[in-house]
């Protein structure tokens, strides 16, 4: 036991201070530096080691095997892809999202298939798997274990909130694969500070990934986000983990999206969908019919633009309603969608195209519970606001994508053919796009404008149809 000493840290960046200040220096964030109680000997021996090995001697860089980093599939396709085929042995993964999104399901979901050893590894007899709790009791974990179907005799299941325990369990059971839910909740008795405390979640997560690269132990850590999409505590969990891997979606859609922040074994364009069902969750494989199942063809207002996740084409319906408004001060509402692009796009209608929105509540939706804010549907949004002012429909196999400028002008956005090609797959003929678009791929024809009016003119619709509307005269 050694001499306990105060230190002050920022619990957002985890710059460390003297004193107290009500400013953190480093980031400028105000009442986030808090008191921290450090035993020297604990933390000064736990620094030492953690840098130096006793056999740590350089090597040639071709030397050393690139054995044992041939990722360990999960048999969760989506999470495979995500991971860029699987769990690397001795990596450690943090996997973030808000409370209530599905992340202990997807683990426990995981680690069942791991333990499985499913038909996909062939010969494979399962991973041993340790699924350490410190948020839910260990029947809380079996009852839902039981309902998923995740029962399995290599998954081992310890409900423990104290680091050592933890590790000496994990030293008993030895597993390939160890996930700690989450990192907020474990603590270590041996360090001064409380339990939560950014010291804390540090010095856990420190330990945790040298115990994985020690034992070759692929480890996943749970971490609770913020509100504004931030890891909840130290931003230093993101440099000391070799992936890091965020959960979103919105509560009230069983959408939920998995995509890769950081990672050091595989690409971090790629994105996973899942769909929350009464049986945890379930892979979507192919998004097409997700998002348009539904969709009422030949209603105005409504425009289908395909948009790019990571490399991963999703077609989405985008709506707009325009209506009158009661109010002196006009409603806008944007869902899924950037508010301010909606704000940018309405003005560049009432000033380019003579399309007034003055006066009226505007709502906009992107359907399926799907957040699109890239450029590349300014186009769609304005198309699907000019439809429902003329209370005339896009036909019903026809899409749209392109960036909208300021002067009303179209530009293309990236990887134009690629979405276009998924837009022929699920059967739709015609693409409104920017002039300089590249040639289209089979199946599909392109209509291209090179402004917003033109882009109107060429999706069919007459400004001015509707006689209740606000459109004013086009200007020559
Ligand atoms: P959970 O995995 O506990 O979320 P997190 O660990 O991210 O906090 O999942 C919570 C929600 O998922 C819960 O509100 C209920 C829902 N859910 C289902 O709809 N179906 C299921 O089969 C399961 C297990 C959970
Ligand atoms: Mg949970």
């Amino acid at each position: 036991m050694g001499k306990v000493r105060s230190t002050y840290r920022c619990g957002e960046c985890a710059a460390e201070f003297p004193q107290w200040t009500g400013k953190c220096g480093s980031c400028g964030a105000w009442n986030t530096v808090v008191e921290e109680r450090v035993r020297e000997t604990a933390s000064a021996a736990f620094n030492a080691n953690a840098n130096a090995s006793a056999a740590a001697v350089a090597i040639p860089i071709a030397e050393g095997d690139g054995e044992g980093r041939r990722p360990r599939p999960v048999g969760i396709g989506e999470l495979d892809r995500v991971l860029g085929g699987g769990l690397v042995a001795g990596s450690v993964t943090l996997l973030g999202g808000e409370p209530g999104i599905g992340k202990s399901t997807l683990l426990l979901q995981a680690l069942s298939s791991l333990a499985r050893g499913s038909s996909v590894r062939s010969g494979s007899g399962g991973a041993r798997c340790l699924l350490a709790s410190a948020e839910e009791s260990a029947q809380q974990v079996r009852l839902r274990a039981a309902r998923l179907g995740a029962l399995e005799p290599r998954l081992f299941l310890l409900a423990e909130t104290e680091l050592p325990a933890i590790l000496a369990s994990a030293a008993a059971v030895a597993p390939d694969v160890l996930v700690v839910d989450s990192i907020q909740t474990v603590h270590d008795p041996e360090l001064a500070s409380a339990p939560g405390s950014v010291a804390q979640v540090r010095e856990c997560a420190h330990r945790l990934v040298r115990a994985a690269k020690d034992r070759g132990t692929a480890t996943v850590l749970v971490g609770h986000v913020t509100k504004d999409g931030a890891l909840a505590g130290p931003r230093v969990l993101e440099h000391v983990v070799d992936t890091v891997l965020s959960f979103e979606g919105e509560r009230h859609h069983a959408l939920r999206l998995l995509r890769a922040v950081k990672h050091r074994f595989g690409p971090t364009s790629e994105l996973g969908l899942f769909e929350m069902t009464d049986d945890g969750l379930a892979d979507v494989p192919d998004p097409g019919g997700l998002f348009l199942s539904d969709r009422q063809a030949g209603a105005p207002g409504s425009v289908v633009v395909p948009t790019l996740e990571g490399h991963r084409p999703l077609l989405v319906e985008l709506q707009a309603l325009v209506a009158k408004s009661p109010l002196a001060m006009p409603r806008r509402s944007a869902q899924g969608l950037d508010s301010g692009r909606l704000a940018m796009i309405s003005a560049v209608l009432e000033e380019r195209v003579g399309v007034s929105l003055v006066g009226a509540d505007v709502y906009a939706l992107a359907v399926g519970g799907v957040r699109v804010v890239e450029p590349g549907a300014d186009l769609a949004l304005a198309l699907a606001l000019v439809s429902s002012v003329t209370g005339e429909a896009l036909p019903a196999d026809m899409v749209a994508c392109g960036e909208v400028g300021l002067c009303g002008e179209l530009r293309q956005v990236g990887q134009t053919g690629r979405r276009l090609a998924e837009a022929a797959r699920l059967g739709f003929r015609r693409a409104v796009v920017p002039a300089s678009a590249p040639e289209p791929p089979p199946g599909i024809a392109v209509l291209r404008a090179a402004t917003l009016v033109e882009a109107v003119a060429v999706a069919g619709l007459r400004i001015g149809a509707k006689p209740v509307g606000f459109p004013r005269a086009v200007p020559a």
